[in-house]
């Protein structure tokens, strides 16, 4: 097959960040993607309703002229995050909270430190209907980084799945074998998204030959059993996986420091790679319900109309961008070819 055409997909997890970073970000995804979900963690964090419909707000003013692209906007609990927070996200047309652990990645420092008193929180976003997005890592510093997001199944995930049977959870980015059997064996309203880069890299592409820091990311990428079992679910076509690639941008001198920050900016190239990979997987029937169908579905929104079209056409990622502050960034995959293209 030389050629795909697809329901229009959806991004259900990014990071656009915001200000001039907008103007780059924003047409970035609406180039493809009819709607996003967009992370709160800005800094301070998208932690009110009222945060977050003013944010939209200058996410619609960064689209681009005549764009449809929709942004469905999150809130991101805190230790103090409260009851009527929820129902004023709900009133305000929130559709998901972020829970990240405190500390466990790019802009959590105000995150979740006690998991267990944010249990009337999780009733809350049950009863309204507003599911939760989790970072699914412990914190604990004693803990091997490789094996964070086992643990956090085992500490909480099986815990918040079982006490709040009425809530809508997403395992966000989910990077392991034991994620993935959790997601499928979980009870219904569990679901979990995968990035690009973790169904096409695994910790060898970060670490073999020299430090990548363009393939460091949060969860870190992990041995290659995990990334051949999260290629099996893709390829399995399970409704309960869909497509989130987790774009996050930072600056290239912030990635190539002696202390670099998490992300792959991966927004001009994600919908391509997920085509790529499916492609090797043999498996481009699966591709459509990945991307545009199984997201849309599992958060109760209509399925998009329009189409679009790939095709079997190689390119090369540039091996930099340059913000409108004049920055450069270095997208995910750059310098590297890709199989497939947008039409
Ligand atoms: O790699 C990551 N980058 N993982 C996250 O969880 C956050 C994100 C970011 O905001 O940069
Ligand atoms: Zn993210």
């Amino acid at each position: 097959m030389n050629e795909i055409t697809i329901i229009k997909p959806d991004d259900w997890h990014l990071h656009f960040r915001d200000q001039d970073m907008l103007l780059e970000t924003v047409p970035a995804t609406a180039r493809c993607f009819e709607r996003a979900v967009v992370m709160p963690n800005l800094v301070p964090p998208v932690t009110t309703a009222e945060l977050a419909l003013s944010y939209k707000e200058r996410i619609l003013a960064a689209r681009p002229e005549g764009s449809s692209f929709t942004p469905i906007m999150t809130i991101y609990l805190t230790d103090k995050t409260s009851v009527q927070d929820i129902k004023d996200a709900k009133n305000a047309g929130v559709l998901a909270a972020k829970m990240y652990p405190a500390g466990a990645t790019t802009n959590s420092d105000s995150g979740v430190n006690s998991l267990e008193s944010l249990y009337p929180v999780f009733e809350a976003l049950a009863d309204n209907d507003i599911l939760l997005l989790i970072h699914g890592e412990v914190t604990q510093k004693h803990i091997d980084i490789f094996d964070r997001e086992k643990e956090f199944i085992d500490q909480h995930m099986v815990k918040i799945v079982e006490r709040v049977p009425h809530l809508k959870v997403v395992f966000e980015h989910i990077t392991t074998k034991e994620a993935a059997d959790f997601v499928l064996s979980a009870r219904d309203g569990v679901a979990a998204t995968i990035t690009p880069q973790h169904l096409l890299l695994n910790r060898n592409d970060m670490l073999d030959g020299g430090v990548r820091p363009h393939n460091y990311c949060l969860p870190v990428l992990k041995r290659s059993t995990h990334q051949e079992a999260l290629r099996a679910v893709v390829k399995s076509g399970s409704p309960k996986f869909f497509l989130g690639t987790d774009s996050a941008p930072h600056a290239k001198h912030r990635k190539e420091s002696d202390c670099g920050c998490a992300g792959c900016y991966s927004a001009w190239s994600a919908l391509e790679l997920y085509t790529q990979v499916f492609d090797e997987l043999d498996a481009l029937d699966k591709l459509e319900g990945f991307a545009s169908i199984y997201g849309a579905d599992f958060y109760g929104l209509p399925r998009n109309t329009e189409t679009v079209t790939l095709v079997r056409e190689s390119w090369e990622v540039p091996s930099n961008i340059i913000l409108p502050n004049g920055e450069p960034i270095v997208p995910f995959f750059a310098g590297k070819q890709v199989a497939w293209k947008l039409k």
